[in-house]
């Protein structure tokens, strides 16, 4: 028990952390989950005790506390590495808001790093994203497929980050594995922890199991007139589960001193692109319903198509996706209806 190597994971009770924290437990790792609790709920730290047995240190703080982050550190000795998921990630709310997204997903980073080197901490795994990439001009896109400019601030803040990371690693004593997700979706299949989205979903799958529930009227498709198959836009989407086990390995390839380079990317998607009504039509016959939704104006910023070369993944950091569409769209559905257990439904 006392000799378990220990993980720190910023944003540990978010949707993406929650699931990793689960993984990294049952892989054998002690986790400390840091979250300030502006997008997650301390619930998930019960729930992630139900399933795992085991119920990880919390500490609740804002990472631009930097006073507070130094202390935590100085208690949470031994270290074998970060995981920072902790950033703000609504798309839209980053473009009317600039500021509030630089600063808090960078200088977030920043104090990270800092700490890190002061306590000599030197692994470290970075959320990144697809949106890095841009409006990609070659599909499927690989990790050397260059940055296009970003498309919101939110885009702006993980390329952004990234090239702090790789400069830092480039002269300091960090190692940096930045995972690049592509559409994370679906749940545990506990049932336990899954994405809570606040107020109205700006993402696909939640939005759907909501209008599912009954929750929303009916679901708009962004566009049924893009140069795709069947004209709506086609994504990557990844099981949130598959993704945790991502942070597993890229954990374990730090720790045994595997990786190649200082600075490591991969993308982590299932390297198949499915479309919008692809994904609506699978929901309704996994789940034997029937969704309303009519086809809107395209949303502005989204790309016809994004979907991930993972070969590198495969190859490099021996992970790959297991979980397929039954699994996504099975495990949101019931995921959503123990959130709202009196609505049957539709
Ligand atoms: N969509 C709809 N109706 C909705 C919501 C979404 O038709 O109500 C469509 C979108 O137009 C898009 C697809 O469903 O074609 C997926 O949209 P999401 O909002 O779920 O996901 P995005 O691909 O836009 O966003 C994802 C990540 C972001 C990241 C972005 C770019 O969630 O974090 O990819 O890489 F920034």
């Amino acid at each position: 028990m006392g000799n378990k190597q220990k993980i720190l994971v910023t944003g540990g009770l978010g949707y993406i952390g929650s699931h990793t924290v689960v993984a990294l437990i049952q892989a054998g790792y002690e986790v400390v989950i840091l979250d300030d609790l502006s997008n997650s709920s301390l619930m998930i730290l019960d729930r992630i005790e139900q399933i795992t047995g085991v119920r990880p240190s919390f500490y609740q703080i804002n990472l631009l506390d930097k006073k507070q982050l130094y202390a935590i550190f100085s208690d949470e000795t031994d270290l074998s590495a970060v995981i920072h998921f902790a950033a703000f990630k609504a798309v839209g709310e980053s473009v009317r808001e600039p500021v509030k997204y630089f600063t808090n997903n960078l200088v977030s980073l920043l104090h990270l790093l800092e700490v890190m080197d002061h306590f000599q901490v030197t692994n470290l795994v970075f959320s990144s994203s697809a949106t890095v990439y841009g409006d990609a001009r070659e599909l499927p896109v690989k990790e050397s497929t260059p940055f296009q400019k970003a498309l919101s601030s939110y885009g702006s803040t993980k390329q952004m980050g990234e090239e702090i990371l790789e400069k830092t690693a480039a002269v300091k004593d960090i190692q940096v594995i930045s995972l690049r997700y592509f559409n994370p979706v679906g749940a545990h299949d506990s049932a336990w922890i899954g994405e809570l989205p606040n107020g109205v979903p700006n993402n696909l799958m939640p939005y759907i199991t909501q209008v599912a529930a009954g929750l929303r009227p009916s679901l708009t498709v962004f566009g049924n007139d893009y140069d795709t198959p069947d004209g709506t836009c086609v994504r990557d989407y990844i099981h949130v589960v598959d993704l945790a086990k991502a942070h597993v390995k890229s954990c374990g390839r730090l720790i045994d001193k595997k990786n190649r380079d200082s600075f490591e990317v991969f993308n982590i998607g299932t390297g198949k692109g499915l479309s919008v009504l692809e994904i609506i039509h699978a929901f309704e016959k996994q789940n034997q319903l029937s969704l309303k939704y009519e086809i809107g104006p395209r949303r502005s910023g989204d790309s016809p198509a994004m979907y991930a070369d993972v070969t590198r993944a495969k190859e490099i950091l021996r992970w790959e996706a297991e979980l397929g569409l039954t699994e996504i769209v099975t495990s949101a559905w019931k995921w959503e209806q123990t959130l709202h257990p009196h609505n049957t439904c539709l």
